[in-house]
């Protein structure tokens, strides 16, 4: 036996016990005549205490080497109170050294000296620091009890193949060419969405699967080209069995896994949470809610001659505030920066417009010369803003995108503010999103969740006549401004979902040849069905209090889609090439 107890498990009761551990060489320390050695394993980290003729044993011992070690567990003289273990140490009688170790390129410890790269060349040693693997303990007991809580509701797992043809997620592919029939490919799913629906035609009325999709998409703090979702769909539900089914496995999983008891999941209409956060997925932690302005200011520019009006205002379609409390104190300097934070090219605003509500009431703003202190009083009110408030404001021509802009303005007042503690948690259910969105680029309308997504029933009449307009019966779960999952109700008539492919540009032959085999499927008996996929890697990271879903992924790509540690991507032989009969340009 290597070891008859670990590293984490020793306390003031076990003292007079002779025990045998193993380990790794976190820390030795020499002073006179003793040495201490933190060993480290999966578990937590026990500290051994060599004096008198065993002194020695440390000799030639380093960072990370791999010990058995055995002897008595004594009271520590001076006791650690952060470590669980800290109560006693290992009066050490014997060394046996596993496996030496070469000095690792960074400290293994929580506050590491490693940087980003570093760390993720030698993530195998990255994964030794109990911040990360903490990470990936909590991925598992979150996986094991979402598998729980759906094994109760008589959800089956069904594995889908990995090796598929494209499915239309909206992202790009990464395709797989086939040796066996050349100059095809296979495309890794991007999630399991044809297949899942298939199921439910094939009568498996409670499907689900952990299971990883991927996207070959531009990457972000929240995306990875390969990630986890946890994929989900129901038989003879509507919209609501499906909200309550799952906002079930998000109050299971917060009480299981955190011991949060969270609230019944508000719900705000799409059209709502753009009106009054500018986003799809709001931070919906504190308020800063949006108000509407152009009403008052296009009142007032109205009633003035041509040659007094601020033009920025009289001219733009949306003018939108929000309030932050007490930041009328804010400097010159530090207006000037969220400023420069707004015209940055990723948000792209023109400029900001501020008024300070001083402490006897008056209306200071950056745009004084245009108004009366009457009209900024207005505004004031409007804005809900008292005394000692700030008042930003942003107008544009575009409602949409300059909805997104003050978006970006809320969430970096509210993370400036301290009002995104990562301990806190809001959930919501965003519901009624549009069908399609205009695509710029596509120059056609597109589906916003996926085309087999069904309409409301009481919008079904518009797909004529303003397909723009139609509502889905689609909804997202949003937790402190991240979008965990998202499903829809789907179409299961395979006369609409004809329909809803012609808007979306497909000739009839197209949708044949790309969803031919699902039409057919529909024709055999195709309950009505709905589901929603969340994202296992986002649910992680929220729960962890993490920005990046990367550290709770064990092996994670970087920025660049890589691998670095694997070197993957990486370049393949030309003997495979020619297998694959592809020729490189
Ligand atoms: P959707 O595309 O909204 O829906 O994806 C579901 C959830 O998966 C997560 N997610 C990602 N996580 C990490 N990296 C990525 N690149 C990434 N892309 C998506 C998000 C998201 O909410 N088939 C539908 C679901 C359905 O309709 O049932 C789907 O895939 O948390």
């Amino acid at each position: 036996m290597y070891r008859n107890v670990t590293c984490g498990e020793l306390r003031l009761a076990d003292v007079g016990k002779t025990v045998t551990l193993a380990g790794w060489v976190q820390r030795i320390r020499k002073m006179g005549g003793l040495t201490f050695i933190d060993l480290r394993d999966r578990y937590g980290i026990t500290q051994l205490a060599l004096n008198g003729d065993k002194l020695s044993l440390a000799d030639g011992l380093g960072r990370e080497f791999v010990l058995q070690v055995t002897g008595q567990v004594i009271e520590r003289q001076s006791k650690n109170a952060q470590l669980p273990t800290g109560e006693i140490e290992i009066e050490v009688s014997e060394i046996n050294v596993l496996n030496p170790a070469v000095t690792p390129p960074f400290t293994i410890e929580d506050e590491t000296d490693g940087g980003d790269d570093l760390r993720m060349k030698y993530r195998y040693l990255d994964l030794r620091r109990t911040c990360v693997r903490k990470n990936l303990e909590l991925r598992h007991k979150m996986a094991f009890e979402v598998r729980r809580y759906l094994d109760e509701q008589g959800f089956l797992e069904v594995e889908t193949p990995v090796l598929v043809n494209s499915t239309p997620e909206g992202a790009r592919d990464f395709v797989v060419p086939s040796r066996m029939n050349p100059g095809t490919f296979y495309a890794l799913p991007q999630s399991p969405q044809i297949l899942k629906q298939l199921l439910m035609v094939s009568g498996f009325d409670r499907y689900f699967q952990i299971v990883k999709c991927f996207r070959d998409e531009d990457l972000r703090a929240d995306r990875q080209p390969e990630f986890t979702q946890i994929d989900c769909e129901m038989s003879f539900v509507e919209q609501e069995d499906i909200l309550n089914m799952f906002e079930g496995m998000s109050r299971h999983l917060f009480k299981a896994v955190l011991g949060i008891d969270i609230p019944k999941l508000p719900r705000m209409t799409w059209a709502d949470a753009m009106k009054y956060y500018g986003s799809d997925k709001p931070d919906t932690r504190f308020g800063m809610r949006f108000v509407e302005l152009q009403d008052l200011f296009h009142e007032v520019e109205n009633q003035k001659p041509e040659a007094e009006r601020f033009s920025v205002f009289a001219n733009a379609n949306y003018i939108g505030g929000i309030c932050a409390k007490g930041c009328a104190v804010y400097t010159r300097k530090q207006l000037d920066q969220l400023t420069e934070y707004v015209r940055r090219p990723q948000i792209g605003a023109k400029g900001m417009v501020y008024a300070r509500v001083e402490q006897d009431g008056t209306v200071k703003s950056s745009v004084d010369k245009f108004y009366t202190q009457d009209v900024l009083q207005r505004v004031a009110k409007a804005m809900e803003a008292e005394a000692g408030d700030l008042i930003l404001i942003l107008s544009g021509d575009d409602a949409m995108k300059t909805r997104k802009q003050l978006s970006e303005l809320r969430l970096e007042m509210g993370r400036q503010l301290g009002l995104r503690d990562p301990k806190k948690f809001s959930c919501l259910w965003v519901v009624d999103f549009p069908m399609y969105e205009w695509s710029d680029e596509e120059q056609r309308l597109m589906a916003m969740h996926h085309p087999f997504t069904s309409p409301k029933p009481e919008d079904i009449p518009l797909l004529d006549t303003d397909p723009a307009a139609v509502r889905a019966n689609a909804y997202d779960m949003v937790i402190n401004g991240v979008e965990v999952g998202g499903g829809s109700i789907r179409i299961h008539d395979a006369k609409l979902q004809e329909k809803v492919f012609e808007i979306l540009g497909f000739t009839p032959e197209q949708a044949q040849a790309k969803f031919g085999f699902l039409m057919n499927a529909f024709k055999y008996g195709a309950p009505p069905h709905g589901g929603l996929a969340y994202g296992l890697d986002r649910f992680v990271s929220l729960f962890a209090g993490l920005d990046s879903i990367r550290d709770c992924i064990a092996f994670p790509k970087n920025n660049q889609g890589k691998d670095v540690m694997l070197g993957a991507p990486g370049v393949i032989d030309q003997v495979q090439l020619d297998e694959l009969n592809i020729v490189l340009k």
